[in-house]
């Protein structure tokens, strides 16, 4: 079961399990993806995933998911509000909707004889990290909105409830920033409105359709002034998801909870990924340098040891053919 089944890295997760030989339900209240993301899936697969149209917080619409599909026997949870400037308007949706969903599967998996779970989290849980790059033993931040805080508070849940002996294994996957799409152009990030995350923007400006893109901030402490991340491709992250599925499976872990960073080990500044965009494209962008942008990080990049060696995972798509995925996919949109 994928929830969040056609959002972003949802659907790349879906294809890429798919093609690993796993029949897969997505589960999705479509709040913020499209039901045409399943043919596009189809599309690009051969084969179509079971889609159920339901809320995670709707328990009974769930708990007859899993009566629908007995064979379920891992889990995939996306399915979460993201928007961490929204997150602060909108505290108690946030709470509401990335806790609930999450306590709702964990209480329907036991009684559905699901083994596993693996959950979204993000490397926001580290805030700005004292020694670079992150590792997955750094200290957690306080949480610098509520987005980032159900992040903190659901890995949280996992851990105690595992505790308690329920009898399920989770990998706890915390992402860098996923960026990119699908090569065939078949399926992608879909934003809603205006985007707040820089490759989104940085394709909209490109096509046209935002006049220009505003860099946040060239006075960080960074050697070009502005920020650094660890962009990951959005496939090679989908295929982190497929590898810890199956070491729940293989009984392989050697904890009931573990944590894996999911990134690079690479930083790129804000500059960096413009000018590489450029270089990938061929395409001139219209920028400028304006402040900083409110609650930021410096810079963070993430130590994947972990993920390298226990999964034997390792991302390893050079920048410039993930921008110019995003590049392809934003010409099928405009
Ligand atoms: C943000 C969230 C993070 C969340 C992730 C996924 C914060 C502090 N972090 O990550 O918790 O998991 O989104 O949604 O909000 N930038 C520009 N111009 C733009 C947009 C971004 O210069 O128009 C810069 C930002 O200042 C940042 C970098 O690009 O340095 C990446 O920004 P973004 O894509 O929003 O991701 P994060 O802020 O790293």
């Amino acid at each position: 079961m994928v929830t969040g089944g056609t959002g972003y890295i949802g659907s790349h997760t879906v294809v890429e399990l798919q093609q690993s030989g796993y029949e897969v339900v997505i589960v999705d209240n479509l709040s913020n993806s499209r039901a045409d993301v399943v043919d596009h899936i189809e599309q690009i697969t051969g084969i179509r995933p079971a889609f159920e149209k339901v809320d995670c917080l709707d328990s009974e619409g769930l708990d007859a998911v899993f009566r629908k599909y007995p064979n379920v026997k891992g889990v995939i949870h996306f399915a979460a509000s993201k928007a961490v400037g929204e997150s602060v308007q909108k505290p108690l949706m946030y709470y509401r909707n990335n806790l609930g969903s999450l306590i709702n599967l964990l209480e329907l998996m036991p009684k559905h004889g699901v083994e596993g779970i693996i959950f979204s989290s993000s490397c926001t849980v580290y805030g700005q990290p004292d020694v670079l790059p992150v590792t997955e033993a750094a200290p957690i931040k306080k949480a610098e909105s509520p987005y980032g805080n159900t992040k903190q508070v659901n890995e949280e849940i996992i851990q105690d409830f595992v505790a308690s002996g329920a009898p399920i294994n989770a990998i706890l996957l915390r992402y860098f920033n996923p960026i990119g799409a699908h090569p065939t152009a078949l399926i992608g990030e879909l934003p809603n409105g205006v985007p707040q995350n820089l490759v989104p923007y940085v394709t909209q400006t490109a096509a046209g359709i935002r006049q220009q893109l505003s860099v946040f901030g060239n006075d960080y402490d960074t050697p070009d002034g502005s920020c650094i991340r660890d962009y990951i491709y959005v496939v090679d992250l989908a295929k982190a998801h497929v590898i810890a599925m199956e070491r729940i499976f293989q009984h392989k872990q050697e904890k009931q909870v573990e944590v894996f960073n999911v990134g690079t080990g690479h930083g790129v500044s804000v500059l960096e990924l413009v000018n590489a965009f450029e270089r990938a494209t061929g395409v001139k962008l219209n920028y400028r340098i304006v402040g900083r942008r409110a609650g930021d990080i410096e810079k963070i990049w993430a130590n994947p040891e972990r993920a390298n060696k226990v999964l034997g995972w390792h991302a390893d798509t050079p920048l410039e053919d993930i921008l110019a995925s995003a590049w392809k996919w934003q010409c099928t949109l405009s």
